[in-house]
């Protein structure tokens, strides 16, 4: 049994909260902290149902570095995985102030907590849309990077500053994890992505269309160079990435080359919007009415990683099938139709 103690902010996010499900089932402990600005309380009530066991957590802006000192010191956590922030690409550019407070202050505050109390292990959540867009295809860790939107902007200052302090300061023991498209969510159907307000991203989407929520689902583009012509991504089952978190924390520990440990985590394996209906059609027994509208403003034909970074670094790779995603995803949507409400 391990019972180091492990800090989640954003613990009760999509992925968080996942992660929790996972790093309670290898046997941490945990504590999370989450001021619920994209989340509910509830999921970390499901979380408890799911592991049989119970956690405490905090409601807590990360960036109140007074009571987040408070925080390290009663619980005096092991190491840190810090999902906190704000993630939407299009809100970014409207309230971009707001993202640069929220996700660099929030992560400074951390930081200067976690050096006065001498807790030096951080997993820090970033991105793919941290790669500069003309770069080739699979994506590998070293590729060039830049950001053209104030979110993917504020990601790639973080992980500036993360290199700055670790490169003088060799007690920081830190990984970088770069998702690419996070999808699906536990099997129980008890977690999953709840997004506040209409989503955004291509999975909710389909089964919000699905489910009769929306009457159909525009597809952005279909005159890609793609196989059908819609934009490719790279789809990643959420156990697989919360899986993620456990092998870099594992890793970072023994890890003595130079730091930050900075990997992708994707599965290598690409899928079209098209591709992905017909999967959800199939896992749904339900009908996807699309139409074809214009490509969206910034973005991609294709977005794949290459995982093999984190296979040799990690011993981590994907394993989920997108059957596996489009029916996980099927099973929260029936069972949550409004997301998350008392059960
Ligand atoms: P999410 O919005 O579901 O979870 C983020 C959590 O952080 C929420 O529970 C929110 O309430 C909390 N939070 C936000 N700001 C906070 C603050 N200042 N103080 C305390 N809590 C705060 O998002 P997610 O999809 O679970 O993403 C987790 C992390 O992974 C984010 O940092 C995101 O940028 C990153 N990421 C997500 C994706 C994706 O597609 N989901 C892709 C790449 C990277
Ligand atoms: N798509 C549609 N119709 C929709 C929504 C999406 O056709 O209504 C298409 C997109 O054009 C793209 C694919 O479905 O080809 C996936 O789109 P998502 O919005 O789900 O994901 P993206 O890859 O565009 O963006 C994601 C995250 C961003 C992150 C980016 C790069 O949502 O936060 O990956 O890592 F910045």
């Amino acid at each position: 049994m391990n019972k180091k103690k492990i800090l989640i902010t954003g613990g009760a996010g999509y992925i968080g909260s996942h992660t929790c499900v996972v790093l309670m089932q290898a046997g941490f402990e945990i504590v999370v902290l989450d001021n619920f600005c994209n989340s509910s309380e509830i999921a970390l009530t499901r979380v408890k149902k799911i592991v049989g066991r119970d956690f405490k957590h905090y409601v807590l802006d990360v960036r109140d570095t007074d009571s987040l000192r408070n925080v390290f010191a009663v619980e005096k956590p092991f190491a840190v995985i810090h999902f906190a922030g704000l993630k939407s690409v299009n809100e970014s550019i409207d309230q971009a102030l707001n993202y640069y407070d929220n996700n660099i202050a929030g992560t400074l505050s951390l930081l200067k907590v976690m050096k006065e109390s001498q807790v030096y292990k951080l997993i820090f959540s970033s991105s793919a849309t941290v790669y500069q867009q003309s770069t080739i295809m699979p994506i590998a860790e070293n590729s060039l990077l830049s950001a053209c939107q104030p979110y993917g902007q504020s990601k790639l200052m973080i992980e500036e500053i993360i290199r700055d302090i670790v490169k003088v300061d060799a007690n920081w023991q830190v990984a970088i994890l770069r998702y690419f498209n996070p999808v699906g969510n536990h099997e129980s159907g008890l977690i999953g992505e709840a997004p506040c307000g209409k989503p955004n991203n291509l999975l909710p989407l389909i089964s919000q269309v699905a489910s009769g929520e929306l009457a159909n689902l525009s597809i952005f583009g279909n005159d890609y160079p793609t196989l059908d012509g819609t934009g490719v991504r790279d789809y990643v089952h959420v156990m697989d990435l919360a899986k993620g978190h456990v092998a870099a924390l594992q890793a970072i520990e023994s890890w003595h080359e130079a730091l930050p440990l900075t990997v992708n985590l994707g599965t290598g394996r690409g899928y079209s919007v098209l591709e992905m209906i017909h999967a959800f059609e199939a896992a749904s027994a339900k009908v996807i009415p699309y139409k074809m509208v214009g490509r969206r403003a910034g973005d991609l034909a294709v977005c794949l990683a290459d995982p093999s970074l984190a296979a040799t670094l990690l011993d981590w790779q994907a394993k989920e099938s997108i059957e596996k995603i489009c029916a996980d995803t099927w099973l929260w949507q029936s069972m949550n139709p409004q997301g998350y409400t008392e059960i």
